[in-house]
């Protein structure tokens, strides 16, 4: 394939009036390029802010869907249509339902990663960066939670409220690789570092670690504190943030293996051909969509 022109790329950008969103596991070289790089709440919120005609979100699927139905009159593209998250196919919708149908006093709160038909059943979405906030926010006392299994218990520690695992043992595989044996290498080579890790970590790794957050907040986190070294549980992409902002601390991931290769999908070669014909495009049907901005917006005003 013909290597991809960074020059090319800011030309076409101002050509369509495109903006690129990417995430923080995104390739280097493609966070290098990008307009925007964040956790997905900040993603989602500055969907909601651009001017621009065109988003080329650098993602996988339920954060480019999220984009598009935030703006409705966009052309959304993804680089390569098959970065699909696994997680975000784990919630069956007659199972959704039917949990719905057995604690109708319940209100539903689904993590960002769920596809777009099932966050049109949802009271609120929430991510990992507000998952405690949004929960205690709500009406009820009962929660539909889904689908990880992990970010729900991480939010049980933190509310009295009764937390409901839809389905029980949803799971980013990525994440799941991160083992308690990778904590105890780690801290034996480093052992002065910090242990910052993501809620989509096993319970035992949550649990030994001095701060969780979503991968934005790891960024901020490591930003304000004193320490010097810090262990960081979550896809290895973000090593590349955290060192480029950063420079003067050390970083090392939990696990070399915690890779999201669906994330990895996306290389400056697509992004440039992405740009060049328009496609793949983004799109969710206007029912769905209608129904799914309700509850992201909803997450939108109660995360200002
Ligand atoms: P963040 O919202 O923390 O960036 O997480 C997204 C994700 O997919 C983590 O695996
Ligand atoms: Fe999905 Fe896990 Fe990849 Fe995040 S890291 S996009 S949750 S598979």
């Amino acid at each position: 394939m013909m290597r991809a022109n960074t020059k090319n790329i800011e030309r076409l950008k101002d050509r369509k009036n495109a903006v690129i969103l990417a995430h923080n596991y995104q390739r280097p070289e493609i966070q290098d390029i990008a307009d925007f790089v964040g956790d997905s709440l900040e993603l989602s919120q500055k969907a909601t802010k651009t001017d621009a005609d065109m988003i080329l979100f650098c993602g996988v699927d339920f954060m480019a869907e999220t984009a598009s139905i935030l703006n409705p009159d966009k052309k959304v593209l993804i680089p390569d249509f098959g970065a699909i998250c696994p997680m975000s196919q784990q919630l069956e919708t007659e199972e959704l339902l039917d949990a719905k149908r057995k604690y109708p006093d319940a209100e539903v709160v689904l993590y960002i990663n769920t596809l777009a038909e099932d966050k049109a059943h949802a009271d609120c979405i929430c991510t990992s960066a507000n998952a405690v906030q949004i929960v205690e926010l709500m009406d009820s006392d009962l929660i539909l939670f889904g689908p990880d299994s992990n970010l729900a218990h991480y939010v049980r520690q933190r509310t009295s409220k009764e937390i409901i695992s839809v389905p029980e043992y949803g799971l980013c595989p990525t994440h799941h690789q991160i083992t308690e044996s990778d904590l105890l290498d780690a801290r034996e080579k480093h052992p002065e570092a910090k242990v910052v890790v993501h809620p989509e970590c096993i319970p035992e790794i949550q649990e030994a670690a001095d701060h969780i957050a979503s991968t934005s907040g790891i960024a901020r986190y490591c930003k304000a504190s004193a320490e010097k070294e810090f262990l960081i549980g979550t896809e290895v992409g973000m090593l590349h943030r955290l060192e480029k902002e950063i420079p003067e601390k050390r970083f090392y991931p939990l696990s070399i293996y915690a890779v999201c290769p669906h994330m990895k999908m996306h290389t400056l070669e697509k992004v440039e051909m992405a740009l060049e014909t328009g496609e793949p495009e983004v799109t969710v049907r206007k029912g769905v969509a209608d129904k799914a901005r309700e509850a992201i917006e909803r997450m939108l005003e109660l995360s200002r």
